[in-house]
């Protein structure tokens, strides 16, 4: 069994729903092994910069429902470069930190394996994104909310699409891969969904998109019709693509982008308890011994995977609910 006496934790890259669990697990877990926490504030720019607060199980109380991160979190370009992660390992050792717990996503583990090129304790990985595009874990912290959220927006959009007849193009996030925007268009009953795991769109060769809906209105009589689009899946985004709809079939399409909306809000019950399970596991793991991991869950089981594989696979989106979306909705 490893000597862990304090560890340091901190949170990075784009927010989710669930990091505060997360932080709240590890203090605990931390806490009933008498480990001491040092939190770092925004992401790794704390650890750069040494901004800091040791956290105590109190500074955790009634943190699990809340969306954000107490710790706040940020992009941190500095690390890019080889005196930054020297200088986030030279915190490190000053403060005799035994090991680094990271929730972020996979652009925050590849800061995490520079940093451990000058840097002799154990790091480990907590996947923290709304995206779910982490492979060595069935879901990510923030991803459930995500979805939930997504899906009470496109519901509403749907009741005044149907009370004024429209076509609506909602726009959900993702970065590069369709996880959020393939569970809550299929979760919505949205007619079509515009993923890049469905191949890319090019302007000028709309038919695959307009097709459908002039069937769907001609045909089938449909009042409103629902596009759900991952972002970056057009030049210029929903707004220029429900545009060139709109010229493409005279029946003007609607844009509505839901921005970072899908961020924030309290985090639905799957994403505490994820949380929770991760963070206690992952401190459980630092003792014993595991580095550069990744603490995920698959198949309700927690485990690890390496830190390294989770950035470069990229994770495989449910091809069964590619396939119904393709075959039997997508018309
Ligand atoms: O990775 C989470 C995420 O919300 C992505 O879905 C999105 O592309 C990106 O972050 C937006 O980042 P920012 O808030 O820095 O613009």
């Amino acid at each position: 069994m490893a000597t862990i006496r304090r560890i340091g934790v901190l949170t990075s890259g784009g927010d989710a729903p669930g990091m505060n669990a997360c932080i709240r697990s590890v203090v605990l877990t931390a806490a009933a092994h008498q480990i001491e926490v040092i939190g770092f504030s925004h992401g790794y720019n704390g650890l750069i910069e040494g901004d800091y607060t040791k956290l105590l199980p109190y500074h955790v109380q009634h943190i699990i429902q809340l969306g954000g991160t107490i710790l706040k979190s940020a992009r941190c370009p500095a690390l890019q470069t080889e005196e930054g992660a020297k200088a986030a390992a030279a915190t490190l050792r000053q403060l005799q930190l035994d090991a680094l717990l990271v929730i972020g996503g996979d652009g925050s583990f590849k800061g995490a394996l520079a940093i451990a090129q000058h840097y002799k304790g154990q790091i480990l990985g907590l996947p923290g994104t709304i995206d779910n595009d982490v492979d060595g874990t069935d879901a990510t912290i923030g991803y459930a909310t995500a979805i939930d959220t997504a899906l009470d927006a496109i519901d509403k959009i749907r009741d005044t699409a149907d009370a004024f007849e429209r076509i609506f193009l909602v726009e959900l996030m993702g970065r590069h891969s369709g996880f959020i925007a393939l569970s809550a268009g299929i979760a919505s009953g949205a007619e079509q969904i515009i993923c890049p795991e469905f191949g890319t769109l090019e302007p000028g060769q709309l038919d695959t998109v307009i097709r459908p809906i002039q069937n769907a209105q001609v045909l089938k009589g449909k009042s409103s019709y629902i596009i759900v689009m991952a972002e970056h899946c057009y030049p210029g985004g929903s707004t220029t693509l429900a545009a060139d709809i709109t010229d493409a079939i005279g029946i003007e399409c609607r844009a509505c982008v839901l921005g970072h909306i899908q961020r924030g809000g309290s985090p639905v019950g799957a994403d505490r308890i994820l949380a929770t399970k991760l963070g206690a596991y992952a401190v459980e793991q630092l003792l014993g011994g595991a580095h550069l991991m990744m603490a995920g869950e698959v198949n309700h089981q927690a485990g690890l995977y390496p830190l390294q594989a989770s950035g470069e696979r990229k994770k495989r989106i449910d091809p069964y609910l590619l396939r119904w979306q393709q075959q039997v909705a997508n018309d």
